[in-house]
C-alpha cells in the first residue's frame, strides 16, 4: 500500500475507535497493572481473572519471556533485526529497549491492529526520539503480505530477522490458518533469521477456566483460541528449537528463582532459528 493509503487507512481506523468493546491489547494492559483501559476492558479482565486467577502472573511471566528472549536473539544469536506483531501498549522493557541495551544500531519494526497500540507507541517513541531504529504501523496479522510489504521498507530482509509472534497466535480463530500465516511470514527471512513465540494453552488450566476465557473474548474485538502443545510446536516447523524447546514460558531459560505458581502458568513459549 502506498504511504499516503496507509495514513489515510490509519485515519480511518483511528476514527473508528470503539471504547465500550473489550479490546485484547487493553485487557492485557490491565493484567499488566496499567492505565491505558477502559470500563469495558476492565470488566471483562476482571472475568478473566475471577476464572483463571493466574491471569495476572501469567501476562508478568509473558513480558519476561519476551525480555529474555529478545535478549538471547541479540546477544547470543546476533540479530539484530526485530519484526514484532501484536506489540501491545508500551509498557516496560519494550522489544526496542531491551535491544538497544544490548545492540544500539538494532532496528525494530512494531506492527499492531489496535489503533490505541499505535498511538500510544508513536507517542512513546518520539519521547524517545528513536530516530529512524524503531517504527510503528497499523497491520493485521491475517494479512501477511501486506505486513512484509511494509516490512521491507524498515528492515533489510538480506540479513536475518526475528519475527516476534509474542502472545498473538491464540487470537486468530483455526480457519484463519495460522500456520499457514506463520510460515508466509517467515518465507522471505534469510537463515539466521528466528521466531520468538509464546502462545495461550489449555494444558496447565482448568477447563471451567478455558470456557469462561472463550466466553470473555467471544465478545470482544478477538476470540480467544488456546492450542495444545503439537499445535504450538508445529508453528516452529522447520526450525531448529534453541535450548530447552518449547516449554511452560517461565522455564525458558529462566534467569532466577521461578514465579510463584508458575505450575499453572497456561502458556507455551520458544524461541526457533531458521537454518
Ligand atoms: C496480549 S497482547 C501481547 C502484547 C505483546 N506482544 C506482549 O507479549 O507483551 C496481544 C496484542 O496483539 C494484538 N493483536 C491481536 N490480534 C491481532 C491481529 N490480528 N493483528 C495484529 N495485532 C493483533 C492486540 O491488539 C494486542 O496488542
Amino acid at each position: 500500500m502506498a504511504e499516503q493509503d496507509w495514513r489515510e487507512w490509519e485515519g480511518r481506523v483511528l476514527g473508528d475507535l470503539r471504547t465500550d468493546v473489550p479490546h485484547p491489547a487493553r485487557m492485557y494492559d490491565y493484567y499488566l497493572g496499567g492505565k491505558d483501559n477502559f470500563p469495558a476492558d476492565r470488566e471483562a479482565a476482571e472475568a478473566v481473572i475471577r476464572a483463571y486467577p493466574a491471569s495476572r502472573i501469567t501476562a508478568l511471566a509473558n513480558r519476561a519471556f519476551l525480555g529474555r528472549a529478545v535478549r538471547h536473539v541479540v546477544g547470543e544469536l546476533g540479530v539484530r533485526q526485530f519484526l514484532d506483531v501484536g506489540t501491545g501498549i508500551p509498557t516496560q522493557s519494550n522489544t526496542n529497549e531491551v535491544a538497544h541495551e544490548v545492540a544500539p544500531d538494532a532496528r525494530v519494526l512494531y506492527v499492531d491492529n489496535d489503533p490505541i497500540v499505535l498511538s500510544h507507541a508513536r507517542a512513546l517513541l518520539a519521547h524517545a526520539d528513536e530516530g529512524q531504529r524503531t517504527q510503528v504501523m497499523l497491520g493485521d496479522l491475517r494479512d501477511p503480505e501486506a505486513i512484509a510489504a511494509e516490512a521491507r521498507k524498515l528492515l533489510d530482509f538480506d540479513q536475518p530477522v526475528a519475527l516476534m509472534l509474542v502472545a498473538i497466535l491464540h487470537f486468530l480463530r483455526d480457519e484463519e490458518e495460522p500456520g499457514d500465516i506463520v510460515r508466509k511470514l517467515l518465507a522471505p527471512l534469510p537463515p539466521g533469521s528466528a521466531l520468538i513465540l509464546t502462545h495461550a494453552t489449555m494444558d496447565y488450566a482448568s477447563q471451567e477456566a478455558v470456557t469462561a476465557g472463550k466466553d470473555v473474548y467471544s465478545r470482544a474485538t478477538a476470540p480467544f483460541v488456546p492450542r495444545g502443545r503439537s499445535e504450538v510446536e508445529s508453528f516452529f516447523d522447520g526450525m531448529e528449537l534453541v535450548e530447552p524447546g518449547l516449554v511452560q514460558a517461565p522455564r525458558w531459560r529462566p534467569d532466577g528463582a521461578l514465579p510463584e505458581g508458575s505450575d499453572v502458568i497456561s502458556l507455551y513459549g520458544g524461541v526457533g532459528v531458521k537454518r
